[in-house]
């Protein structure tokens, strides 16, 4: 098989590239730093074979020329995958950065879900999408408005699309991956830290590479998080956001991320 992974270069992205190496899936990965990918793409060569084609996806043509690049080149399975969040009072944070956000996290995984959808109804083998969106996609998140709002999209789309794809018997199965946080560079770029330990990012993409494979839609690492999923409904809407708006609220703006 071959799996097209946006935002490969580090974070989640690079560790389900590498668990999908090292299942023999071979790999095409993008993200704008060609340096970056490069680097992935050595790490997993001689195990399998790996292109890496360098583009922002926060533009149209930058996904319409990752389109066109990767169409035609026998891809089976697309990680949604490149994304980022804007922290802060929704007055205070930056229109540009925001609707950058929405560029990439809704329009760009939106694009890419139709354009390869549909290349994979003319394959007679089994495709797989997998949509990374986030615990944010199940809750209104005051103090990070636009990245969960951006993560409901994201979550709904997905779910709609399975039904409409159970209902037609289709080769093609959707799943979401919805972890709670994950030490990457996410919450650098954000400007966000926690305290908490996070989901180690190799059960993320251990669980996220199985559950697509399954074909199972919501893949949610972590008991505690499963937990939450579950607890979440329910709890009306409004007691849910309060509570996320206060764990939000405890988020320090001059973290303590690394960058890795
Ligand atoms: N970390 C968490 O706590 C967490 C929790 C739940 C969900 N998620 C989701 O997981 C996904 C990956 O995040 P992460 O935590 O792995 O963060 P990350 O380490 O910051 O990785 C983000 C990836 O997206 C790429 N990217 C960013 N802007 C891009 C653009 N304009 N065009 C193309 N690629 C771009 C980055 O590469 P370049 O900089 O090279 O472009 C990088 O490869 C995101 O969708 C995020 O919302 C994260």
């Amino acid at each position: 098989m071959k799996a097209l992974i946006t935002g490969a270069s580090c974070g989640i992205g690079r560790e389900i590239a590498r668990e999908l190496a090292r299942r023999g899936c071979d790999l095409i990965l993008c993200s704008r730093n060609e340096a970056a990918l490069k680097a992935v793409a050595d790490e997993v060569a001689g195990t399998v074979s790996c292109e890496i084609v360098p583009m922002d996806l926060s533009t149209r043509e930058g996904v319409k020329n990752l389109y066109q690049q990767t169409k035609n080149r026998g891809v089976n399975i697309l990680v949604n995958n490149a994304g980022f969040g804007v922290f802060g009072p929704f007055v205070e944070t930056d229109l540009e950065a925001e609707l950058d956000l929405i560029d990439l996290n809704i329009s760009a995984l939106h694009a890419l879900t139709k354009y390869f959808l549909l290349d994979f109804k003319n394959q007679r083998e089994r495709c797989h999408i997998l949509n990374v969106s986030s615990m944010a996609g199940f809750f209104a998140g005051p103090l990070f408005a636009t990245y969960y709002a951006s993560k409901n999209y994201v979550t709904r789309l997905t779910e709609a699309l399975a039904v409409e794809l159970k209902h037609s018997k289709s080769n093609i199965s959707v799943s979401l991956l919805c972890p709670g946080p994950v030490h990457t560079n996410f919450g650098l770029r954000a400007g966000v830290g926690y305290g908490g330990a996070g989901t180690p990012i190799d059960v993320v993409a251990r669980e996220a590479v199985d559950g697509m494979f399954a074909g199972k839609l919501h893949i949610v690492p972590g008991r505690l998080y499963k937990f939450l999923k579950f607890a979440n409904a329910f709890l009306p809407t409004m007691i849910a956001a309060e509570i996320v708006g206060k764990l939000q609220g405890s988020k320090n703006l001059a973290h303590r991320y690394q960058k890795k």
